[in-house]
């Protein structure tokens, strides 16, 4: 099979809009105000910021400047750059794999309360409604006994929408899409925190997530979960925006994509926790209570404290259907883009045409989630496929990642000078100190910390037996599997992606 000739977007615009798509997820919506409210609140903002200049925007450039010189999805574009480090590439392939099978549930699980909303099926309980009526939780983690047909049918939507996505392409599918995603979301969530901060309560609300609480900056977990949240946020770590960034003309600015990216998604989150925590201050003003005890992380945030307030408010239907719209759409717009690792991963590899990769590998994918996560045990196997692989597998993966391409390769003044040469802002000495000395540092640290956590106690009290399998095994797992996939006799790859050399086209340039 020979290569086909690389896909690009139509524009510099269509390529921002499905960055910024693919950064701007459930981990804006729903993770980033309860880890701000969690983690000093106001004062929480110092490490984000700090975080995301450090790390955030050094590792998004450096992902951009990878993709766009080696042009290629992250195993071949890493082994172009040194073969041995084709096993990152992989890694972080097989991250995106295990994280697209669950993150496409709570898309689902999002879909129905779009329906939910209308008639607040929820009844006077959203919590008994989610685990018990919806949800049909097991009363015990790692045994799957029944199917829950109420998820499965809108996982199988969501499944097929962003296959049809991915079938068109780069430029037909995905960056179209991502023009009627983004202005839609926008528009939807702006419309969500205007009518929250007209919410009597708004202001206490707002109080308890701005109010600085200074000592929490000494404390070392804070500034773990900082780092911890642009990593998600930003989609780095899992490959996608070295994906993406193959997809790019050799012309094409990085630093000031990255900027924008970068900035863009922080602003929505910010937003997002005004829009969240102004919501939550309605309701714990109506119910006589401190912000602090309705306020819940990750699903209970979602799915509980907000079908809470949507019965409570007037419209709070029409609240709702824009809220879990905006989780539909800013999920839909993230897992195109974490699919589409694997996707192109795959096919530059095999030299696969996009519409067999996309039904085949792509639909493996879908497959392991349909058969995993509509089930009692669902609910389960994401919490703890989440914790590990966020944990032990984008960290991690990072951390190898940069100690790789900086210290052993010491890839990043070659690298720094080819985001340089189509730039307009140039990156300085600061850019390779916090890629090569801040950044493995902080992940080092977050590796260690983690790890005591996890051996003095079970993650969330679940079984050994269950971690060992859901949760160390992903992890480990993907591992194992990215050392596989690296080992295999690829065929039409061709010798080229062996190469760590300018292609003509590069040289003619300079
Ligand atoms: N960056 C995506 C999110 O925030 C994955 O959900």
């Amino acid at each position: 099979m020979t290569q086909q000739p690389r896909e690009q977007w139509a524009t510099r615009a269509g390529f921002l809009m499905a960055a910024i798509g693919s950064a701007i997820g459930l981990g804006n919506i729903w993770r980033f105000p309860a880890i701000a409210y969690e983690n000093g609140g106001g004062a929480f903002l110092l490490p984000y910021l700090i975080a995301l200049l450090t790390a955030g925007i050094p590792l998004l450039i450096l992902e951009y400047t990878i993709g766009r010189k080696y042009r290629m999805s992250p195993p071949a574009a890493l082994r172009r750059m040194s073969r041995p480090a084709e096993v990152i590439g992989w890694w972080q392939v097989v991250i995106s794999f295990v994280i697209a099978t669950y993150y496409a549930v709570i898309i689902a699980w999002a879909i129905r309360y779009v329906g939910f909303s209308v008639g607040q099926q929820w009844g006077d309980d959203p919590e008994s409604f989610l685990f018990g009526d919806f949800l049909e939780t097991s009363a015990t983690p790692g045994v799957i006994s029944s199917y829950v047909p109420g998820v499965l049918w809108p996982l199988i939507a969501v499944w097929v929408v962003v296959l049809a996505i991915l079938a068109f392409g780069v430029r037909r599918g995905i960056e179209r899409a991502n023009k009627i995603f983004i202005p839609l979301l926008v528009v939807f969530f702006v419309a969500l925190v205007i009518r929250a901060l007209t919410l009597d309560g708004a202001a206490s609300g707002l109080d308890a997530l701005f109010s600085p609480n200074w000592s929490e900056l000494t404390n070392g977990s804070v500034w773990v979960a900082a780092y911890g949240q642009i990593f998600f946020s930003l989609s780095i770590g899992f490959g996608i925006m070295i994906t993406y960034a193959s997809y790019l003309g050799r012309r094409a600015d990085l630093t000031g994509s990255a900027m924008v990216a970068g900035f863009a998604n922080s602003s929505f989150e910010i937003l997002a926790g005004i829009g969240v925590f102004a919501t939550l201050g309605y309701l714990a003003t109506a119910a006589g209570v401190p912000v602090g005890e309705v306020a819940s992380a990750g699903i209970g945030l979602a799915f509980v404290a907000f079908p809470a307030v949507i019965s409570e408010m007037p419209l709070g239907g029409l609240f709702g259907v824009l809220f879990f719209s905006s989780l539909v759409i800013a999920g839909l717009s993230s897992l195109i883009s974490i699919v589409q690792v694997v996707v192109s991963a795959v096919q530059d590899r095999t030299g696969m045409r996009r519409m067999p990769a996309v039904l085949g590998v792509g639909g493996l994918v879908a497959l392991v989630s349909i058969v995993l996560f509509p089930t009692d045990d669902g609910l389960f196997l994401l919490d703890a496929s989440d914790h590990f692989i966020n944990q032990y597998g984008i960290a991690l993966a990072a951390l190898v990642a940069l100690v790789v391409i900086a210290w052993l390769l010491r890839k990043l003044p070659a690298l720094q000078q080819n985001a340089d040469a189509t730039s307009a802002i140039r990156l300085g000495r600061w850019w390779r100190v916090c890629l090569g000395v801040i950044t493995p540092l902080v992940l080092g640290w977050m590796m260690v910390d983690s790890l005591r956590t996890e051996f003095d106690e079970n993650y969330e009290g679940y079984s050994t037996g269950f971690l060992l399998t859901a949760g160390w095994g992903v992890a480990v797992g993907a591992l194992v599997i990215a050392v596989i996939l690296t080992l295999l006799p690829w065929k039409a790859g061709g010798e080229d992606i062996d190469l760590d050399m300018e292609s003509p086209a590069e040289k003619e340039e300079r």
